[in-house]
């Protein structure tokens, strides 16, 4: 039997690999809301400008609610046969009022109903996100506040380089996904305009009122362009983009919670809610959550790639390649969605060892930029000079086998005669990150009050939004 919907010239039904490659259903069932929303804006447009009566437009509208009780209730019967979401719908709303369903497809496309529905649920799912990027930066603030004064290594090429406060690092992973929130947000402003109307391609010849639908379904305006607003799919590379951008940053992190909680390690613990043990070696504590956020990237970046490799070189307008857009865009939200909140749970459970951070803040020889620069305060030392002159008294310490706190006064004063006492005191790690005032440095003052700062900010978020 041939497709009811479309198969007016058509004798036959559609070869069973045929219909395997083309149906969509199983992946844009989940547009379902979007798809309904939208259907019954444009219905209510058709009757307004009186294309349709208004009684048909009654009928739909009452049959579109129907339809997502149905679907929400779970007993709508998809079917592969009718390929995807909008068959679906139409044909279950001529089962339920009729040949009056028949007019609802009134100067409409399935190129526009798609791109409609698709920017309607990337917005959604943007807002879910940021929703749940706020959260992560919250606990990431309330933690960085706890910790304001903890001092840990910092390092660059993982080489301990300077001590830092714990605080402060956690706080470098707020400022980050600010950035991604906002990436999020510029997505959002771009997409929220409606291609509904543009029909298949050209426009239609029915007297619509493109923004009064737009307005219905909350987007800024009409889009301009109808070849473009059937034609592209940007606003889901955008969105793909800002994702894939967040899931680096989050896999950064998630990289050094397994590297802090390795024994070798040990900066940090993590308890039962987040770690899983090995069937064989009953000591085990692994990071399966934090090594899941690190690898869930790779498909975030795989579906970017994904939609751009099948994007590249389509000529305007719709193609039907462009159904391939939801399936890797929909699986890679969800995994950042799940990495989110999987990094937002680790960041409230996690328990740092303070004695073993301060310890390894002072390994390495970690404050020698103290002393160089103290040299260059207190004896107006030229700074290359004086790192030199550290460096001597770094390899005299290393030699001894000693911290550079634990050195002699008078072994420093065999390279620098000129040192005193004062000298030492710049030497602990604590003063050290104390000493790093400078605005964005890690003095735990500047922490709390970046962390303060954060707080009122994440709270004004919370009403505005
Ligand atoms: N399932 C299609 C998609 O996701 C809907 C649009 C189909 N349009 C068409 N002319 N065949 O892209």
């Amino acid at each position: 039997m041939s497709n009811k919907m479309w198969g007016g010239r058509f004798e036959a039904g559609p070869d069973a690999i045929m219909e395997a490659i083309n149906v969509s259903i199983d992946v844009d069932r989940h547009l379902y809301a979007q798809d309904i929303a939208a259907s019954k804006a444009h219905a209510t447009m058709l009757a307004a400008q009186g294309i349709i009566a208004a009684d048909d437009a009654k009928n739909i509208a009452q049959g579109l609610d129907t339809i997502l009780s149905e679907i929400e209730g779970g007993t709508f019967s998809f079917k592969r046969a009718l390929e995807d979401i909008h068959m679906n719908v139409e044909s279950r709303l001529s089962e339920l009022i009729g040949a009056g369903a028949g007019r609802l497809h009134t100067a409409r496309s399935r190129n526009d109903q798609v791109a409609t529905d698709f920017r309607l649920w990337v917005r959604d799912t943007i807002d879910l996100l940021d929703a749940s990027l706020a959260a992560y930066q919250r606990a990431l603030v309330d933690r960085a506040l706890e910790h304001a004064d903890t001092v840990m290594p910092g390092f660059t090429h993982l080489q301990t380089a300077q001590p830092v406060t714990f605080g402060h690092h956690l706080l470098a992973y707020v400022e980050m996904a600010s950035r991604d929130r906002g990436r999020f947000a510029d997505a959002r402003r771009r997409l929220n305009e409606s291609p509904l109307g543009a029909a298949a391609l050209a426009g239609t010849s029915f007297p619509i009122d493109r923004a009064a639908t737009a307005k219905a379904l909350g987007f800024d305006r009409p889009m301009a362009n109808s070849l473009d607003a059937v034609a592209d799919r940007d606003f889901v590379l955008e969105a793909l983009s800002a994702a894939a951008i967040t899931s680096v940053h989050l896999s950064r992190f998630a990289e050094e919670i397994v590297l802090w909680t390795s024994p070798l390690v040990g900066l940090v613990k993590l308890s039962d809610k987040f770690t899983t043990g090995s069937s064989i070696m009953p000591q085990k504590r692994n990071p399966d959550a934090a090594e899941l956020v690190r690898a869930k990237t790779g498909r975030i970046i795989g579906a970017l790639s994904a939609l751009l490799i099948v994007m590249k070189g389509l000529p305007l307008t719709y193609q039907k390649d462009m159904q391939e857009d939801k399936e890797g865009a929909m699986d890679a939200f969800a995994a950042l969605s799940l990495a989110i909140n999987a990094m937002t749970g680790m960041v409230r459970d996690l328990v740092a060892d303070k004695a073993q951070m301060e310890r390894a803040a002072g390994e390495g020889y970690a404050t020698a930029t103290d002393l160089a620069d103290w040299l260059v305060r207190t004896l107006k030392m030229p700074f290359r000079e004086a790192h030199h002159v550290t460096g001597r008294i770094v390899g005299k310490a290393s030699e001894s086998g000693v911290a550079l706190d634990q050195l002699p006064l008078a072994a420093m004063q065999a390279i620098e005669p000129r040192i005193t006492a004062d000298a030492l005191a710049v030497l602990s790690v604590k003063s050290s990150v104390a000493s790093r005032t400078s605005f964005g440095g890690t003095a735990p003052k500047n922490v709390r009050e970046q962390a303060e700062s954060w707080l009122k900010r994440l709270q004004n978020d919370a009403i505005s939004g």
